[in-house]
C-alpha cells in the first residue's frame, strides 16, 4: 500500500487552497462539505468565488500566495496549475510540517484527495495512488451504483441506537452480533426502504427482548477456499470470513485469502506438510469444539473443497458428536479450479465419459486405490498428492492397461500467479516431475483430455523431448 486512507475531521479548521480556478473549484466543494473554514490565496478567479466570499463561505485574499499563508493551516491545497507557484506552495508547506496536496502533482503532494462516493455519514474514497483517474472514476461509479441511496439514513439510525444498545449488551461480542444481525435482516431493509418508524419500532422491541447474560451460541463453519485464486471463493465462504470471530487456516491458504478476513478476526496457523502434522488433527478437532463451546463463530478454513481430500468429513462428525453447531461450506477442489486454468476439461463427450479423483497418498503412505478399475481408458483420473509418488502411480496404470502415451498434464500451483502446466505421456511422468522439479501443491491429470491443455498446444511435451523438458 503506497498510501494510508484515513479520514480528516476539518469540521471549523482552517485550509488554505491557493488558486481560484477551475482546478479549484472541485476543492472548494469537498471543502465546504467537509465544514472547513476555507482560506482562498489568488490575486483572481472565477466569479464563484466572489459568491463564495460574498456569503461567507470563504475568504479570498486576492494577491498572490506568501509562504507564510501556510502558518496555522491544517491542510494547504494548491490548485494554480502554474508551475513555479506550485512548487513554491508545496515547499512552504513542507517546511512548516503542514500536509500539502497539489492538485494533479503527486509528486509535490504529502496526501491524495481519492474518489468520493457520499453516502454521509458513510464515506468511500478510493484512490489509484494517481496512476489512473479514469479507472477511479469508473469504480467510484460502479460503487456507487452498488449502494443504496439511503445508505447514510441507516447509519444514523443505527447511531441513534449506539447507546441504548450498549446499556443492554455488556460485552463486545454480543454487541457486534446483534448489529450484524440488524444491519443483514428486516430492520435496515426498512430503514433502507424509508420505512423507518416501523424499523424503529423493531429496534426497541428486539433491544429490550436480549436475553440477559445468555451465552453466545457458538457455530462452525467448514469453509472450502478455492484452490488459490482469492476470486474463486464463493460469495457464502466471503460472508464466513467477513463474520469469523476465529479463522482456524491450512498451509494452502494464501495470502489473498487471509487478506478477507474480517481484520479483527484472530487467526490459528495449524497448517499440515505431508509428513510432518504441525498440529495433529485431533488437536484441531478439540480447538473447534472448544471455541464453539466459548460462544464463538469459527471459521475452518481448507484449501479447495473440504470434503475432497480436505478431512472435512471427519471435522463435521466430530462436531456434530460434541453438539457443536456446524455448517459446510463448499469450495472449487483443485480439480475443477486447476482444469478450468488450464483450459483442460475433465470429461469431453470425445475422450472421456467419466473422471474420478484419486489421491496419491494413503493413510500410512501407498494409496488404497483398484488400479484396474482406473486404467480403462476415456476415464480422466486426477491424482492429488500424488508427486512423490508420480512413478509407481503410472507403473500401476500401466501394468493395468493405461497406454504409456496416454496424455497427462501436471498442474502445480494452479489458478495462482506463480502456476504451471506441464504436459507429457504417462511413460514420462517420473522423469517430468524430476527434470520440472514440481513443487507443491501439484496435481497429475491422466487421461486423453489432458492434451487440451491450453499448454498442449504451444509445447507437445513428450518421451522424445523430455530432455528439454521446460515448464509452461
Ligand atoms: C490435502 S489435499 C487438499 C485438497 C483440497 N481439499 C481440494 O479440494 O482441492 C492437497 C492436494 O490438493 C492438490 N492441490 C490443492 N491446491 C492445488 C493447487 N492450487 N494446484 C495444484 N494442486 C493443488 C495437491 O495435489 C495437494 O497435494
Amino acid at each position: 500500500m503506497e498510501n494510508l486512507p484515513i479520514f480528516f475531521r476539518l469540521r471549523a479548521r482552517p485550509v488554505l487552497l491557493v488558486g481560484a480556478g477551475e482546478a479549484a473549484v472541485a476543492k472548494i466543494r469537498l471543502l465546504l462539505a467537509a465544514g472547513a473554514d476555507i482560506r482562498v490565496v489568488a490575486p483572481e478567479g472565477l466569479d464563484a468565488f466572489t459568491d463564495w466570499n460574498d456569503a461567507g463561505q470563504i475568504q479570498w485574499s486576492r494577491r498572490a500566495f506568501d509562504p507564510a499563508d501556510v502558518a496555522g493551516m491544517t491542510l494547504v491545497i494548491g490548485a494554480t496549475g502554474g508551475h513555479g507557484a506550485d512548487e513554491e506552495v508545496a515547499a512552504a508547506a513542507r517546511a512548516a510540517g503542514i500536509p500539502v496536496n497539489i492538485v494533479d502533482r503527486p509528486e509535490l503532494s504529502s496526501f491524495i484527495v481519492p474518489s468520493i462516493v457520499d453516502r454521509s455519514p458513510v464515506t468511500i474514497g478510493i484512490s489509484t495512488n494517481g496512476t489512473s483517474p479514469v479507472l477511479a472514476r469508473r469504480l467510484r461509479e460502479q460503487i456507487e451504483t452498488l449502494l443504496p441511496a439511503n445508505l447514510g439514513r441507516l447509519a444514523r439510525f443505527l447511531n441513534s441506537f449506539r447507546s441504548a444498545v450498549k446499556a443492554k449488551f455488556d460485552s463486545f461480542d454480543s454487541r457486534r452480533r446483534l448489529w450484524e444481525e440488524i444491519v443483514d435482516g428486516p430492520i435496515a431493509r426498512d430503514v433502507l426502504a424509508g420505512r423507518e418508524s416501523a424499523a424503529r419500532e423493531a429496534m426497541l422491541s428486539r433491544i429490550n427482548r436480549r436475553q440477559d447474560n445468555s451465552p453466545a451460541t457458538g457455530h462452525v463453519d467448514i469453509v472450502g477456499a478455492g484452490p488459490g485464486d482469492p476470486e474463486l471463493l464463493t460469495v457464502k465462504a466471503l460472508r464466513a470470513l467477513q463474520d469469523a470471530d476465529l479463522v482456524v487456516y491450512d498451509r494452502l491458504i494464501g495470502d489473498g485469502i487471509l487478506d478477507l478476513v474480517r481484520r479483527d478476526a484472530e487467526r490459528i496457523y495449524v497448517g499440515k506438510a505431508r509428513a510432518d502434522h504441525s498440529v495433529p488433527q485431533d488437536q484441531i478437532n478439540d480447538l473447534l469444539v472448544a471455541q464453539a463451546r466459548a460462544g464463538r463463530r469459527v471459521v475452518r478454513l481448507k484449501g479447495g473443497d473440504p470434503f475432497v481430500f480436505g478431512r472435512g468429513g471427519e471435522e463435521l462428525e466430530r462436531l456434530r458428536a460434541a453438539g457443536v453447531s456446524a455448517a459446510v461450506i463448499p469450495g472449487i477442489t483443485a480439480a475443477t479450479g486447476c482444469a478450468a486454468s488450464a483450459g483442460l476439461p475433465l470429461t469431453h463427450r470425445d475422450h472421456a465419459s467419466a473422471v474420478t479423483f484419486v489421491t496419491g497418498h494413503g493413510v500410512d503412505g501407498e494409496p488404497d486405490v483398484d488400479w484396474a478399475a482406473l486404467s480403462g481408458s476415456r476415464h480422466t483420473l486426477v491424482v492429488y498428492m500424488g508427486v512423490s509418488r508420480a512413478g509407481s502411480l503410472a507403473a500401476q496404470l500401466m501394468d493395468h492397461g493405461r497406454a504409456p502415451e496416454t496424455p497427462i498434464a501436471i498442474i502445480e500451483n494452479g489458478t495462482r500467479p506463480d502456476e504451471r502446466v506441464i504436459v507429457g505421456t504417462l511413460e514420462s511422468v517420473p522423469s517430468l516431475v524430476r527434470t520440472a522439479q514440481v513443487g507443491a501443491p501439484a496435481l497429475i491429470v491422466i487421461g486423453e483430455v489432458a492434451a487440451l491443455a491450453d499448454a498442449a498446444r504451444e509445447l507437445a511435451f513428450n518421451t522424445a523431448n523430455i530432455s528439454n523438458a521446460q515448464a509452461v
